[in-house]
């Protein structure tokens, strides 16, 4: 079981990457190229890209409240995915979620994102978003189911570089939680 938890839900414990998680964030979901088609990021090459985003990760939380967290079966123990906060100031913040492919249909990231709501108000955020690929129907229902609405599609706005150099139309939802 993972220490330090941060936060929980009835099937998820929360916490901080370390750098002894990046093998396991690396061989779960960061370098599958069928989980990162649709993130903001590359698909990851080697461990050293995982390693990377623990320490920036790290300075995420260094600075702010709250920031990236892996999600890990409550039953197991096992690594399922990662969801976070990106604090953009100490009341305005951003969320996403990412899980390994032998977890997807299951709940699990509207379970997440449902986590990650509770925290943000628990930590005065007064508006939460999230942007996702306006193709990308699976995880705008994720935001629907837990209460965003789409504000509208921002033409252009964001590179999938797993997708395409070319900039991409997203939808931009939100949250407000006060
Ligand atoms: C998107 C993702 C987070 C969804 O996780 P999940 O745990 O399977 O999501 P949930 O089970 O909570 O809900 C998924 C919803 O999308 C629907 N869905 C799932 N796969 C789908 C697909 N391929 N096409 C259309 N809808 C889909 C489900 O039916 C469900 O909606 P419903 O309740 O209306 O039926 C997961 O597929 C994933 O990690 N993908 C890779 C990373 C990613 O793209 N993250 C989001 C970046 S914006």
């Amino acid at each position: 079981m993972p220490s330090e938890v941060f936060c929980e839900t009835a099937r998820l414990l929360f916490r901080a990457p370390v750098p002894a998680d990046a093998r396991a964030i690396f061989e779960r979901y960061a370098a599958d190229p069928e989980v990162t088609r649709y993130m903001s990021w590359p698909c990851h090459a080697s461990v050293a890209d995982t390693e990377a985003f623990v320490a920036f990760s790290e300075a995420e939380w260094r600075r702010w409240p709250a920031g990236p967290l892996l999600a890990f079966s409550r039953e197991t123990g096992q690594l399922l995915g990662s969801a976070g906060l990106v604090m953009e100031s100490l009341d305005r913040s951003a969320t996403g979620y990412v899980f390994a492919r032998d977890a997807w249909g299951q709940g699990y990231a509207t379970e997440a994102l449902g986590a990650m709501v509770d925290l943000a108000a628990e930590l005065n955020v007064v508006r939460l978003s999230a942007m996702c690929h306006t193709d990308h129907r699976a995880s705008y229902r994720v935001m629907e189911k837990c209460g965003f609405t789409r504000e509208g599609v921002l033409p252009r706005h964001l590179v999938f570089p797993n997708l395409s150099p070319e900039p991409q139309d997203v939808f931009s939802y939100a949250r407000s939680l006060v």
